[in-house]
């Protein structure tokens, strides 16, 4: 199945403020909803680059005909190098939609859900790097606690890290215990949870936590979103549009800091007098740019309809962001509030 409904698709590229012949990257391309979109927007002379780490988008990518777009398979890590080799020194405006998309979790194979019976992999890109089961042979229980407490806030995290490491080390041994599909996993912990007295109370999967953060982990996905979030300024042209939508909070704070630098680091006050930033604002010739920041325009959530008809859509948030040189941003009293 290959299906995937796009999340706040009009809101995101209604964010962008698409200028028709300008160039814009679509960094999570998936099945390309919110790309279709994009090109819908832009006039004959405009592009889209459009990226994904997993080589099934990409194969989808192909059902698109259109001259103005350009589909790589990629971290969005690497879009810095990936403009540069193309010889683009900015673009226009950045969409991010971060997760993973219904067609790698429908799919069995790829072991994103707990629902279906698959392999311990999890790799958005399964060219690359060490599939779940793989990193969980070799990680301690205190490694693997870890990643269950910081990516999925998991109460059990000590208890079923414990009990991974034991059945992982009799996994060659005839016994019934074993951990090697999905479904071990997801029995392991619901095991865990009865254990505890805690049976599906609260009607999510006990799994639920669990499986997300190792999916984080294995895919490297909040570093991903830092560096990219760094790389903004580098990128974006100066005015130019971002629209992320997050799924985790963990994400979302992430860009909310980004977008709302705490007022300390942008006051007026604690990086010049006003006589200075007066001074400052009269140049015209600046040898040296300021850095510029993304500050936030607009915070949107699903609307109920939405959620109704898609409840991937539940839990996400979109934040759309400006690129704005450091003095304008302090020039409006309004973005030296903490939102
Ligand atoms: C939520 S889906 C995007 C869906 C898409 N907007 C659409 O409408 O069809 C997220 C996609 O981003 C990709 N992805 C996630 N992290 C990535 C990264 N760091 N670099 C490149 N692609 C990534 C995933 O493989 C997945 O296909």
């Amino acid at each position: 199945m290959n299906s995937h409904i796009p999340v706040l698709m009009k809101e995101a590229v209604d964010g962008l403020k698409i200028i028709p012949n300008g160039i814009y990257v679509d960094a999570t391309f998936g099945r390309g909803g919110h790309t279709k979109e994009i090109l819908n927007r832009l006039g004959p002379s405009g592009h889209l680059v459009a990226i994904d780490r997993d080589p099934d988008a990409i194969k989808h990518a192909s059902n698109i005909n259109d001259s103005r777009l350009q589909v790589h398979h990629a971290k969005f890590s690497s879009l810095p190098s990936l403009l540069k080799e193309k010889s683009i020194p900015k673009i226009n405006g950045l969409l991010i939609d971060l997760g993973v998309s219904s067609p790698q979790v429908e799919d069995k194979n790829r072991g994103f859900s707990f629902l279906k019976n698959g392999p311990l992999d999890m790799r958005m890109d399964p060219t690359t790097g060490e599939s779940l089961l793989s990193w969980l042979k070799k990680a301690n229980s205190s490694e693997i606690q870890n990643v269950l407490s910081v990516f999925g806030e998991e109460r059990f995290s000590k208890s079923i890290a414990n009990e991974i490491c034991k059945v992982i080390k009799n996994n060659n041994a005839n016994g019934k215990n074993k951990l090697k599909t999905t479904a071990d996993l997801a029995e392991l912990i619901t095991k865990i949870y009865r254990l505890k007295g805690k049976n599906n109370q609260n009607l999510k999967h006990p799994a639920t936590k669990s499986f997300q953060a190792f999916r984080i982990y294995i895919n490297n996905e909040i570093d991903e979103l830092i560096f990219l979030l760094e790389k903004i300024p580098e990128i974006v042209v100066t005015h130019g549009r971002v629209s992320i939508i997050s799924f985790h909070s963990i994400e979302d704070r992430i860009v909310k800091k980004k977008m709302n630098p705490s007022n300390k680091s942008v006051s007026r006050s604690d990086r010049m007098t006003s006589k200075q930033y007066a001074f400052i604002s009269d140049i015209k010739y600046i040898k040296e740019p300021l850095l510029p920041k993304i500050k936030q325009i607009k915070r949107v959530l699903p609307s109920h309809e939405e959620i109704k008809v898609n409840r991937r859509a539940r839990s996400a948030v979109l934040r759309v962001g400006e690129l704005a040189r450091d003095f304008e941003y302090l020039e409006n009293p309004k973005n030296q509030k903490n939102k």
